[in-house]
């Protein structure tokens, strides 16, 4: 078996208490080893190996796990996102104008769209991402998009519950019945989650409760959009029905705070839909002090947060959401693991996947220090080097 050596690390960040110092593990003059595409050992540095990646005393971080976007879609929405940046407000209904150019779309154009971002996420340190469908909302391009999402990622995310479609407007319950049958037995076996937006304008309480029972019949995980536009039953339900994670919380009340606090629900935070629509940044201090799990994900997706820079979001994150660097770093690796249930990927652990990222940088406090400065050097996934700057 061939030994790679990530050598001459600076400052290795490995995720796991128990590989250094404090909660992220941290490890100073370190070496990498990784073999037959996993995490074999933490070394000092010096190591052997068959192949070397000099790390040039750079820090080396986990690669960013993305648990939540949406980045099969076609069209573009900037002229909208003009419109809210002189003072416009966001309004969920925009889902359908990218329905529309989606539905257009044949499989070649929107795969190479999508492999398109996601060699841009790559770039930007995303070592695994998860898709949502959603952009279809009737089951030939729904049933497309889960299985073109698969194409690039394990992690495909049934949304057929993103909006109710034009030709359903006035008869939500009626397309709920579509989700919940056909549509949903067109998507499940490329899916391994369902998720729904749960949020007035979109999907009521029940109507959401329905779709999760469905997804969870046939075998599906469970995932929630809630709580992004104002308060409302999506954090609840979600911790209710079991979810993996609920998605947005931007508005959470105490109420909601000390029910995930009580579950396994992971809080995910998508800041940079926040910065996009305006709205308030969230205050995830109050929800770690309370002991709720949380993540850091982009949102990817041409309506509300149109960026792979998990950096970004990292940023604002700790500027706007007080949050540490070392708790928004974990939140944007092994934070979206766990939103993801999976123990394989964002940590740099023996048995991890070898996906890891060396920053142009001394430390990981520099994604924030040194805002909107892609500091990706090189990219290693699956144990191999995905992307390294020219
Ligand atoms: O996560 N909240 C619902 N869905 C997307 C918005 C998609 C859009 O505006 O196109 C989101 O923000």
């Amino acid at each position: 078996m061939t030994a790679t050596v990530v050598d001459s690390i600076g400052l290795l960040v490995t995720g796991d208490p128990a590989l250094g110092d404090g909660p992220l593990g941290v490890v100073r003059d370190a070496a990498l080893v990784l073999e037959d595409g996993r995490v074999s050992a933490v070394e000092p540095a010096g190591a052997a190996g068959d192949e070397r990646i000099d790390a040039g005393g750079r820090c080396v971080i986990p690669g960013f796990v993305d648990s939540h976007t949406h980045l099969l879609f076609a069209g573009d929405r900037a002229e909208e996102f003009a419109v809210r940046m002189a003072g416009g407000s966001y309004e969920a209904g925009g889902i359908r104008v990218t329905t529309d150019a989606t539905r257009a779309a044949s499989d070649d154009e929107l795969l190479a769209l999508g492999r398109g971002r996601a060699a841009e996420a790559l770039a930007a340190g995303i070592t695994h991402l998860e898709i949502k469908s959603g952009y279809g909302l009737d089951v030939e391009t729904e049933a497309r998009l889960c299985r073109l999402a698969g194409e690039l990622t394990d992690d495909v995310t049934f949304l057929g519950a993103h909006l109710v479609p034009a030709e359903y407007e006035g008869r939500a319950d009626e397309y709920v019945d579509l989700v919940c049958g056909e549509m949903l037995a067109a998507c499940a076996p490329s899916s391994k989650w369902i998720d729904v937006f749960c949020e007035t304008g979109a999907f009521d309480e029940e109507q959401s409760r329905r779709v999760l029972e469905a997804g969870r019949e046939a075998g599906l995980g469970m995932r929630v959009h809630g709580n992004q536009l104002g308060n409302g039953p999506g954090a609840r339900l979600a911790v209710e029905m079991g979810a993996a994670s609920v998605d947005h919380c931007t508005y959470l009340s105490d109420d909601d705070i000390d029910a995930l606090a009580g579950s396994d629900t992971v809080a995910t935070y998508l800041p940079a839909t926040d910065f996009s629509t305006r709205e308030p940044y969230p205050d995830a201090r109050r929800a770690i002090d309370a002991g709720v799990s949380v993540a850091i994900a982009t949102n990817t997706n041409p309506g509300s947060s149109y960026t792979t820079s998990m950096a970004f979001c990292i940023a604002l994150a700790v500027r706007d959401m007080r949050m540490t660097i070392d708790e928004a770093l974990a939140a944007a690796t092994a934070g979206g693991a766990t939103a993801l249930r999976r123990d394989d990927i964002g940590r740099l652990a023996p048995g991890c996947r070898g996906d890891a990222v060396v920053l142009d940088a001394p430390s990981h406090a520099h994604l924030i220090y040194r805002p909107g400065v892609p500091l990706a050097h090189t990219v290693i996934r699956g144990g191999e080097v995905a992307w390294a700057r020219g």
